[in-house]
């Protein structure tokens, strides 16, 4: 065994010894990135068309980013919410200038901003709008908003919500997609808030039909109904617009960003409309009513408007779409070779999908042995979710990969 081999494999056992044993990680211990490749320690290199599980939008070691992060930690890493913040006001700046969105509110991961999200309206429904019957959040069936007790109550697959009860509730699951069912739950005029991914990304790359969003607008609407959009997943250009929900047009009245919004530096946000926002307004005499220590700290919003900035300079979310479109042609003239193994392609931009029908692990697993990274989604879908810099090249180089697993699959 080489020195550099061994050294993963210590590293391996040691992390066998030393960390709760929750995860399930692929046996290699990276140590650098560039772009779209990725090295391990033993030295091994890696297409990655994970992107850190949708986050690292940039691509890995992009100059500008890494700029930004030296001259900001040189600087000024954290101060604490009791002063106000360059780096932050700049980046709700960044934010607001381009979505339906007046206020935001950093924390640091996409939980939090759901968990967020999910404070706001219970608070505006009671408090700001007065209406204290209004306790219950409605969410959809294959949903995933996080892993903190709340967001997990609102996560529409049992998988992620068995154990851990009692859950925070009321909380009331309608099928994604399904208007006619989130009308009869809304009608009753109970609900607090109706949470929603743009696609459902965890749950599989799931998109909903044209008008979908728009008539959830309107059934919130008639019902004063506070309309979340979870674009923790979707957002800061993983579809080929900043944001995921503005393919249609609608807009919500909060949205939650997390994943891409640091390019690899943990942050998160909620950003709402001017009236939404009131849910978490400082009112005099009582307590603030929402906070975080690090949330919007001086080096995670340096690094978002590193993000922002470049995908603006390099011409980004044309990069996606274009890109995207051609990985999604790819995907499908794979799924109609291969009718044994997949049943189709599903996606926007650079969040894609191949749906095979036994269940993606494998394939996954036998793509990573050939060096390329991808993930599972939803259990059956093999989830592309590659930086916004990924070229033709890099695609090409996965679909030859993906080609030789899926005829051996089938064969
Ligand atoms: C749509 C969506 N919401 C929320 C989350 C949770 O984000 P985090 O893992 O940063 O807490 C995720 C993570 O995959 C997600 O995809």
């Amino acid at each position: 065994m080489s020195a550099t081999d061994k050294r993963q494999a210590d590293l391996m056992a040691l992390a066998k010894d030393v960390l709760i044993q929750n995860y399930r990680q692929q046996p290699m211990v990276m140590e650098r990135g560039r772009g779209c490749e990725l090295w391990d320690v033993a030295g091994n290199r890696y297409l990655d068309l994970t992107g850190g599980i949708s986050v690292c939008c940039l691509g890995h070691s992009h100059p500008a980013l890494t700029a930004a992060l030296s001259e900001q930690a040189g600087r000024l890493l954290h101060t604490s919410n009791l002063y106000f913040i360059e780096q932050q006001v700049l980046a709700a700046k960044a934010i607001t200038d381009r979505c339906f969105a007046t206020k935001v509110f950093f924390c640091n991961s996409g939980a939090e901003a759901n968990e967020g999200a999910l404070k706001l309206a219970r608070r505006y429904q009671h408090v700001i709008a007065e209406r204290p019957d209004r306790n219950l959040f409605v969410s959809t069936v294959g949903s995933f908003h996080g892993r903190s007790m709340g967001t997990v109550s609102v996560t529409g697959q049992d998988k992620y919500r068995t154990g851990f009860g009692p859950l925070v509730g009321p909380v009331e699951f309608v099928d994604f997609g399904d208007l006619e069912a989130a009308q009869a739950i809304l009608s009753k005029q109970t609900a607090c808030a109706f949470i929603v991914e743009p696609i459902q990304a965890e749950g599989g790359i799931v998109v909903p039909e044209p008008g979908y969003l728009a008539g959830l607008r309107k059934l919130c609407d008639d019902t004063d109904t506070l309309l979340i959009f979870d674009e923790v997943q979707t957002g800061v250009g993983r579809t080929g617009r900043w944001f995921g929900h503005q393919h249609d047009d609608v807009a919500p009245d909060v949205m939650t960003l997390a994943k891409a919004l640091g390019g690899g530096v943990p942050i998160g946000a909620v950003a709402a409309n001017e009236k939404a926002a009131a849910g978490l307004q400082f009112i005099a005499g009582s307590a603030v009513p929402h906070a975080s220590t690090f949330g919007g700290n001086p080096f995670a919003c340096a690094a978002a408007n590193a993000v922002f900035n470049t995908i603006d300079d390099e011409g980004l979310l044309d990069n996606c779409g274009a890109v995207g479109e051609y990985l999604g042609a790819k995907l499908d003239a794979l799924a109609t070779k291969y009718p044994s193994v997949c049943t189709g392609a599903r996606g926007r931009g650079l969040l894609r999908g191949l749906v095979t029908k036994d269940g993606a692990a494998p394939i996954v697993t036998a793509c990573r042995e050939r060096g390329v990274l991808l993930s599972v989604a939803g259990g059956v879908v093999v989830r592309f979710a590659p930086a916004l810099v990924v070229e033709r090249s890099h695609i090409d180089e996965a679909i030859e990969v993906l080609d030789a697993v899926l005829a051996e699959a089938s064969s």
